[in-house]
């Protein structure tokens, strides 16, 4: 088979890695977590009854299973057909990952949604999340056709701009999941969410200014400021539904729609800055001549 299929079959991962995540806000939002007491079970079952919060929590736990299984494909595909050392050791990376994912949640079920696992398993979603979409990125034909090199002349520098956005994604996406796990309350999410909209409005527009034609930059800048800027009016419209609706018994639908669109949102802006950083990395470099001045005042 081609490497073609290779990289149709790690977009389908990552696709359905995204529905997985959606499928995971649904049982926090519905507050579905306990309907099922034991795992890996579900009530002594493979096929429990799927009625009332079950049908969420289970439901989860077969996407789950099912990207557990691609995820196997993956690794033994890559072993099988890529000759680059890295990218099959990347598939095993991502089967681990997933590995550690799955007990995670089930931990968060057998110790009844301690805050600390919850707020765990909600990051490092999106982290595996990003894992299959930076893999679907290198064995894509794009990428295989080489760098296209330019350079930096800008300070700081993209890759450190880059790094940072990548790292106040994450952390703003651990304090979002500290909220919705009331371990903190909403206010560090809101004031890291201005810190991280700033960075990563300014890594994109330097990118786009500096390289408004580059074939693999310009859209990684682009997909990472419209996400961004896009997750940032998630975020208030999720805390708008929240609040008018603290009185009701059940989950409203609004509140629920809101809330997973934007855990989905954080798991896009978590690929969008892995993509961007990634990019950077291959084709933007520094000019010779500062490279060397740096190496001289490091030694
Ligand atoms: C294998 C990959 C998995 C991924 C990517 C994943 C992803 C997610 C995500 C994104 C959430 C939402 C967290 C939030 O909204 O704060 C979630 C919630 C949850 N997941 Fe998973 N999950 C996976 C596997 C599992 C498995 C195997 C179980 C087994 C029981 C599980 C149990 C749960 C539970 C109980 C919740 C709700 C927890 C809470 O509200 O604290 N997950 N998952
Ligand atoms: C770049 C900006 C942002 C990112 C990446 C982000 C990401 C996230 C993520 C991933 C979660 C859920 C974590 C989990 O899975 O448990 C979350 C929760 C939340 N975020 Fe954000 N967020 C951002 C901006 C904002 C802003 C500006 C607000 C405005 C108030 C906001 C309000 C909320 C609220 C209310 C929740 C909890 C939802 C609930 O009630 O269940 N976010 N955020």
């Amino acid at each position: 088979m081609s490497d073609n299929w290779l990289h149709r079959f790690s977009v389908l991962l990552a696709a359905l890695t995204l529905f997985l995540v959606v499928a995971g806000a649904s049982v926090t939002s519905n507050e579905a977590g306990l309907s099922v007491p034991d795992w890996p079970l579900s009530y002594g079952k493979v096929m429990p009854e799927m009625k009332g919060g079950v049908f969420y929590e289970h439901g989860h736990r077969m996407i789950g299973a099912t990207v557990g299984l691609l995820t196997i494909v993956l690794a033994v595909w890559l072993q099988l057909r890529d000759e680059r050392r890295w990218m099959r050791r990347l598939g095993w990376i991502a089967l681990a990952a997933v590995i550690l994912q799955g007990v995670l949640g089930g931990l968060t079920v057998l110790w009844l949604l301690p805050k600390p696992v919850s707020i765990a398993h909600a990051s490092f979603a999106q982290l595996f999340f990003s894992l299959t979409v930076a893999i679907a990125l290198f064995t894509s034909r794009a990428w295989r056709q080489g760098p296209e090199i330019v350079e930096d002349h800008g300070s700081p520098s993209l890759r450190t701009m880059a790094l940072l956005t990548a790292v106040a994604v994450l952390g703003q996406i651990a304090l979002g999941a500290a909220y919705r796990h009331r371990a903190l309350g909403l206010m560090p999410h809101v004031i890291a969410a201005f810190l991280v909209l700033a960075i990563a409005l300014l890594a994109a527009m330097f990118t786009l200014q500096q390289f408004p034609r580059h074939r693999h930059l310009r859209p990684a800048a682009t997909a990472l400021l419209v996400i961004v800027l896009a997750q940032v009016l998630l975020g208030i419209a999720a805390y708008v539904a929240r609040i008018y609706t603290t009185e009701s018994l059940e989950p409203p639908a609004v509140m629920v729609f809101f809330t997973v669109l934007h855990v989905a949102g954080g798991g896009l802006a978590m690929a969008s800055s892995t993509v961007f950083g990634i990019q950077i990395v291959r084709h933007v470099r520094r000019p010779l001549e500062s490279v060397q001045r740096e190496v001289s005042v490091v030694s």
